[in-house]
Parts: structure tokens; C-alpha cells; sequence
């Protein structure tokens, strides 16, 4: 049976979201807007940040806690110099699934070779629109979308797939591109994920009249190409899938906001400073960076993860609805998505 560590409500750690770096080149507006991630952001500096011996040594005890999955984050995780190099170590430590989550703009063929041969299984690629003034409007550094659709081609071709697309979807910015994204994707092997706009961190400015509920969007697929629910992959997976009735491929929809998914949520996310969070909408980490450098040892530090965990009972989006004054969270480009 299954001996590894449970959280108040019983729920497994399974999954490591690491976070490499805070430090983003788009400044997506529900993300890093502006106005606050100005010339003048403090960014960690980089002797704060994780070293890649730091985090590899962490995943190898966080594996002993149970956990089988690793993404590997941002910020933009790309913005790490020599991240095939972690890969690879981590990949040597016998990892499940060790997936990416980029907004693209890095991944040239060369990049996306070396992470493959290094070990990445797969990538998820950010990509909110195909008109490009949308998109421009959305990451808000006049990124265009052809050089995502490159990377989206060349992630496939080198075989880190199935290549997932994340669309944020955010009333009045993009919800005129759902169709046309859907049509895009048709029939690629590409899985194509709609995404509720959430309200993590401070800075966005999120307000519930901007998100386009996860019903909206399924029924406007629907209404052209009809599609059926398809049972998740795995427990507790964080979207829910439809498939095409024409066999042309699945989409999902990640309703955080509509359809909480708490319940199942075995994630655990650890920031590039080297904190632990154990839920996306925490307002503070627990410091094992110190640990690590103060000379904690494997087994100390193993507990203090396991006590961590055992002591979880996050479940924000169950219960946002019901909370009344709006907490102060961590930001999401600060322990990634
Ligand atoms: P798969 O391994 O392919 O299933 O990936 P994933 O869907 O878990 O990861 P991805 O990074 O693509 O996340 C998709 C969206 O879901 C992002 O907007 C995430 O911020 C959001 N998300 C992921 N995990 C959680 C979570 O635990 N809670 C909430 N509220 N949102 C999450
Ligand atoms: N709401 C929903 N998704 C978000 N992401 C970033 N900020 C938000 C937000 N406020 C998405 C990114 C990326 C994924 C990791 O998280 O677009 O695809
Ligand atoms: Fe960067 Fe991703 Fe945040 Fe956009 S959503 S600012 S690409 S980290
Ligand atoms: Fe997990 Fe927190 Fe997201 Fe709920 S809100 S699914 S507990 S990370």
C-alpha cells in the first residue's frame, strides 16, 4: 500500500513545481503588469536564486516524500543559463514526468534539442491569441505570434510532446480568439488548454467580471465542432478534458475559478529563492534555501518537507468564494504558475 506522507484532508504529494527563476521577458498583463514590474523591480538577486546542485538535491528528496512529476517553471524557466544541464540531473534521478512551461520565446531548434536529449519529456507553451495585436496587447512586449507558432513547430518536431498551449483567456482581451485558436489546433496532436483568469498574487488587478467562465468557452466550441467529456489521465488532474466528436484531438479547460480542483491537488511549488509553498495562492513559503546552506542534513530536511505536507490544508479555490477579505498572496511569476 501506499505509505507516503498525507496532507490534513489526505491528500498524496505527487508533484514538484519549481520555479527557476522570478524574472520574465513579457509582462503579461495578468501576470506582471507594468505598473508594477517596471525598470525598477527589485528581482531577486542571483545569489538568492536556487543553484542547480540546491534544486537537484531537493527533487531527490522530494521524490523520497512520493513525488513522480516535475515542471519545471518561472518567471521564464528559459532565462536560466544551462537549464538543459539541471534537466539532465534531474532526469537522472529517475523522474516519471519531467515537463516545461514556457511563454516559447527561447525555444529555438537548438534549445529544443538539447532539452530532449537531456531528458525533458514535454513542453506546455503560453499562447493567449493567433491575431497578433491581441497578443501583443496581452504579453505587452510587442512579442508576435509567429515566433511562438515556431516554437510550438519545433517543440513537436524534436518530440517533447504532447505539446501542450496554454491560453489565459481574460474578457474583452482575447475571448474573440477561442474559435480561432480551437481551429488552429484541430487535428495538430497539439492539446490545446483554456484557461479561467485567476486572481493569484496582488498586482493584476483581477476582478471576476474579466474571467470567461470555463462553460462559456466549452459551449462555444461546442456550438461548432461538438465535443464529449474524455475521464482524466491521471487523479487529480488540473484540466478537464473534452475530445472532438470528429477525432480531430482533445482540448481541456483549467477552471480554477468555476470548477475548483482542490480537492485532488498534490502539488507542492517551490519558489527560485528555494521556499515552499503549498498552494498557488499562499501568502508565505517555508525558507528550506537556509536550510541548505546552513548545513541541514538529508534526513532533516526530508522531515521538515514531511511536516510541511502532513500540516497542509490549502484549498483556496474551494473556499474563494466564501472568503470575504482578500488575502495577500505570493506572485505567480515568483513560484510560477
Ligand atoms: P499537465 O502536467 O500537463 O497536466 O500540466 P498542468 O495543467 O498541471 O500545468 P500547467 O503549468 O500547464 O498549468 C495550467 C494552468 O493551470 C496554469 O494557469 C496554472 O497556473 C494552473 N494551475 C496549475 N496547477 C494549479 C493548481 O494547483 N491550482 C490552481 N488554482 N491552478 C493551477
Ligand atoms: N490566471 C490564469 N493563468 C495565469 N497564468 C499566469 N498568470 C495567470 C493568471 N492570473 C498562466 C500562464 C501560463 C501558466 C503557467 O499560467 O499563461 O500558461
Ligand atoms: Fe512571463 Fe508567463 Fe507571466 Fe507571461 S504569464 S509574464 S510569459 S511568466
Ligand atoms: Fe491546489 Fe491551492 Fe490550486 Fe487548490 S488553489 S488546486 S489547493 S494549489
Amino acid at each position: 500500500s501506499d505509505q507516503s506522507v498525507r496532507d490534513r484532508i489526505q491528500r498524496p504529494l505527487r508533484d514538484l513545481r519549481i520555479s527557476l527563476t522570478d524574472r520574465c521577458n513579457f509582462r503579461c498583463r495578468y501576470c506582471m503588469p507594468k505598473e508594477v514590474f517596471g525598470p525598477n523591480f527589485a528581482f531577486l538577486p542571483s545569489n538568492h536564486l536556487l543553484t542547480f546542485e540546491e534544486i537537484t538535491r531537493l527533487v531527490k528528496l522530494f521524490k523520497e516524500e512520493g513525488v513522480r512529476k516535475i515542471r519545471l517553471t518561472g518567471g521564464e524557466p528559459l532565462l536560466r543559463k544551462g537549464i538543459d544541464e539541471l534537466v539532465s540531473s534531474i532526469s537522472q534521478l529517475g523522474v516519471d514526468d519531467i515537463a516545461l512551461t514556457t511563454n516559447g520565446s527561447m525555444l529555438t531548434n537548438k534549445m529544443a534539442r538539447r532539452l530532449k536529449d537531456a531528458g525533458l519529456h514535454r513542453v506546455t507553451i503560453s499562447l493567449d491569441s493567433l491575431d497578433n495585436d491581441a497578443f501583443m496587447a496581452m504579453n505587452d512586449v510587442r512579442f508576435p505570434v509567429s515566433k511562438v507558432l515556431d516554437a510550438i513547430h519545433v517543440a513537436t518536431n524534436v518530440g517533447l510532446s504532447p505539446v501542450k498551449i496554454n491560453m489565459v483567456v481574460k474578457r474583452g482581451w482575447n475571448e474573440q480568439s477561442i474559435l480561432a485558436m480551437a481551429n488552429y489546433f484541430r487535428g495538430t496532436g497539439c492539446v490545446l488548454r483554456f484557461i479561467e483568469y485567476m486572481d493569484v498574487g496582488n498586482s493584476n488587478g483581477w476582478n471576476m467580471n474579466e474571467v470567461v467562465m470555463a462553460d462559456e468557452i466549452i459551449s462555444v466550441i461546442h456550438s461548432v465542432w461538438p465535443l464529449r467529456r474524455k475521464p482524466p489521465k491521471y487523479v487529480g488532474e488540473v484540466a478537464q478534458r473534452y475530445e472532438y466528436l470528429d477525432g480531430q484531438g482533445e482540448i481541456g479547460v483549467v477552471a480554477s475559478v468555476t470548477r475548483a480542483f482542490c480537492g485532488a491537488c498534490t502539488r507542492a511549488r517551490l519558489s527560485s529563492e528555494g521556499r515552499l509553498y503549498t498552494c498557488l495562492f499562499a501568502s508565505k513559503g517555508h525558507d528550506l534555501r537556509s536550510m541548505l546552506r546552513s548545513g541541514a542534513s538529508d534526513s532533516e530536511l526530508r522531515s521538515f518537507i514531511s511536516r510541511v505536507w502532513l500540516n497542509r490544508d490549502d484549498r483556496y479555490s474551494e473556499l474563494r468564494s466564501a472568503l470575504s477579505v482578500r488575502k495577500n498572496k505570493v506572485e505567480m511569476s515568483h513560484i510560477g504558475g
